[in-house]
């Protein structure tokens, strides 16, 4: 895929009325924000049209309304935000291609800026509707997609726009391309990936690709338990995926074919049955992943797999994390991400966190300023680990 994409820097945007895609599709909690982290994000995009005099048009979507105008995922929430981050007034459209909105579009001033209501109100979105795709495109001049988090999505915000109008990146989809391509086009070696998460089916491709372009592969998260299935290892009551034993046996010739060291939990941390309420207080003992009782299952990885983890990331130059590595929610059990986390953190390698769990692990634990990057994409960045293309992205200009 070319990444070689266009920016707002090379498109003269003054008094070009600007619809940029951005991707607020931020947690909220009874009608509150809960983490304006994507709304921060992107922030120097919209900045950088108002200095220069663009008239901005916002949009995004918020959840799974499904064409549904659900009050709840209301985009207001979002631009009140907004107002207070920029200091001046966003003005809010109550629809998203309508009548509203086109009478908002026609009357901004330079330096203005409004935000389009929840695209997803509108069926058409998620399926590309071209109609609704030309309607948004009626409302600018010049289009940006900023929306790294969504750009995995074909949707008419993120993509059919583009064949309306000249389409180029913001700064955020840039900055995400530009250091994840580059860890994956051209790491500093050694180059480690460490892949959690519950399923091996969720990480199938990433596997595979990542297989191709690191030094070592660690893998841990409720997916390890099938690996050590496939290894012949008795895991208990773990999950393990067993579809997927055969698939897990391929990638484990695959690496040693490569020279690809792969690391699995050597320890793991065991219960009676899965913690429920999630974070309910339970008994664990740590035990070697060659002696898990039948009647346990793995939650998390153990003491010593933190530390051969953390050794492995301290030694890298370039890590990839993404996936937490046990039942994070749960604090008895968020030992061994944690232990990852630190490990990132205290790395001199450019670290990379993939978005989703881990990310918002690295935030909350406090780490996210000693990361040198943490993606603001949960299935964007897991398809870029993929190498797949992303139509958000391919959309764009080529320089
Ligand atoms: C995300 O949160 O990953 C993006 O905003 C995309 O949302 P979606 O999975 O609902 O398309």
């Amino acid at each position: 895929m070319n990444y070689n994409k266009k920016s707002i820097e090379d498109i003269d945007v003054a008094g070009k009325r600007v619809l940029c895609r951005c991707d607020f599709n931020v947690p909220t909690k009874e009608g509150r924000i809960t983490s304006d982290k994507r709304i921060v994000a992107a922030m120097p995009t919209i900045e950088y049209l108002v200095n220069k005099g663009a008239k901005v048009i916002l949009c995004s979507h918020m959840g799974k309304p499904k064409g549904e105008w659900k009050p709840e995922l209301s985009l207001k929430v979002v631009a009140d935000r907004l107002s207070q981050l920029l200091g001046k007034e966003v003005i809010m459209a109550s629809d998203v291609a309508g009548e509203d909105s086109k009478a908002k579009a026609a009357a901004l001033k330079n330096g203005d800026v409004m935000l389009l209501e929840n695209t997803r109100y509108i069926k058409g979105e998620t399926k590309n509707d071209p109609e609704l795709s030309k309607a948004l495109a009626d409302l600018a001049d010049i289009f940006v997609n900023d929306a790294f988090g969504t750009a995995h999505r074909a949707h008419s915000s993120t993509a059919g726009v583009a064949d309306y109008l000249p389409a180029v990146s913001g700064y955020l989809v840039q900055k995400e391309v530009s250091i994840m391509g580059k860890a994956l086009a051209n790491p500093e070696r050694p180059f480690v990936a460490i892949l959690g998460g519950a399923k091996v089916s969720d990480k199938l491709n990433v596997i595979n690709n990542l297989l191709e372009k690191v030094d070592t592969l660690i893998i841990g998260g409720g997916m390890a338990y099938t690996f050590l299935a496939a290894q012949g290892y008795s895991v208990g009551k773990s999950l393990v995926d067993n579809e997927k034993l055969d698939y897990c046996k391929e990638m484990m010739a695959k690496a040693e074919a490569k020279g690809v060291k792969l690391l699995l939990p050597v320890d793991t941390a065991i219960a009676a049955s899965f913690p429920s309420p999630i974070d309910a207080e339970i008994p664990v003992e740590y035990v070697d992943c060659t002696a898990i009782p039948a009647d346990q299952m793995g939650l998390d990885i153990g003491p010593k797999a933190c530390a051969e983890f953390a050794a492995a990331a301290k030694a890298a130059k370039t890590v990839v994390w993404n996936g937490p590595m046990g039942v994070f929610e749960n604090p008895t059990l968020a030992k061994g991400t944690i232990a990852v986390a630190q490990a990132l953190a205290d790395s001199d390698a450019v670290t990379i966190v993939g978005g989703g769990d881990s990310a918002a692990a690295c935030e909350q634990l406090g780490f996210a300023n000693a990361i040198t990057h943490i993606s603001t994409g949960g299935g964007a960045s897991l398809e870029f680990l993929e190498g797949l293309e992303l139509p958000g992205i391919a959309c764009l200009e080529d320089k």
